[in-house]
């Protein structure tokens, strides 16, 4: 996984723009969420790549302290050199979201784009309680991801199952695996974990943003 992202680092962003539809729609959704804020609220980034979604989260709330956690060192260094002038409100590591330790109540907002979808539905529910311990109360979880139908999930993680059978090493992140699931897949898997409220905040055919509130939105 790392490996096929840091061989892409150099031109991912301009491959996103040509392959995501409704580009600036999709990452200014994914901001969305967020409060209109100048106080430096704690953001964790799973997956943050070159940090395409900063731009956006930026414009929200300017001061805020970004954790990104990635596992590629190119796409890494491209969103520090992208996002200099930022300086010591991003803080950077280089890790597996599954084995980074997330915390309890420290995280204003949580995000992942574009990155959840090479995990399993068990993979995702441990990461999505993970998610919700380390939010504080208030916080939400924004994910931002490619979806499929319920039919085209079956079907794909039918064959993933089947190159894992193959290759068991498939398990530990060895190959880069797109498993996307259906909307309504993701919104019982953020409740199964124990997230108040769930929804589809964004969906434009083949993408769409989830919004997950830790405690009940008040009424
Ligand atoms: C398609 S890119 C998305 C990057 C960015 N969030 C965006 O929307 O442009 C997916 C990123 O997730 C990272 N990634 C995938 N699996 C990961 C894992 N288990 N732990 C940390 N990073 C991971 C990859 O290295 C890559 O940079």
């Amino acid at each position: 996984m790392a490996e096929f992202f840091d061989r892409r680092a150099a031109s991912y962003d301009e491959h996103m723009r040509r392959s995501v539809a409704e580009f600036s729609d999709f990452y200014r959704n994914v901001a969305k969420p967020i409060r209109r804020t100048e106080e430096p609220i704690a953001i964790l980034d799973l997956g943050c790549g070159t940090g395409l979604e900063l731009a956006f989260i930026f414009e929200k709330a300017p001061n805020a302290r970004i954790t990104g956690v990635d596992l590629s060192r190119e796409m890494l260094a491209k969103l520090s050199e992208k996002h200099r002038d930022k300086g010591e409100q991003i803080t950077l590591v280089r890790a597996s979201f599954l084995d980074f330790e997330i915390g309890e109540e420290r995280w204003d907002y949580i995000v992942s784009v574009m990155a959840m979808h090479h995990l399993t539905r068990g993979e995702k529910l441990r990461l999505y309680r993970a998610i919700h311990k380390g939010l504080k109360p208030g916080g939400l979880y924004i994910e931002g991801d490619y979806v499929v139908t319920e039919e085209e999930e079956e079907e794909s993680l039918k064959r993933y199952a089947e190159f894992r059978r193959k290759y068991p090493e498939a398990a530990n992140g060895a190959y880069h695996i797109d498993i996307p699931f259906s909307p309504g897949t993701q919104v019982r898997l953020l409740l199964a974990a124990g997230f108040a409220e769930a929804e589809v905040g964004w969906n434009n055919g083949k993408a769409a943003v989830f919004v997950a509130s830790k405690c009940p939105k008040p009424a």
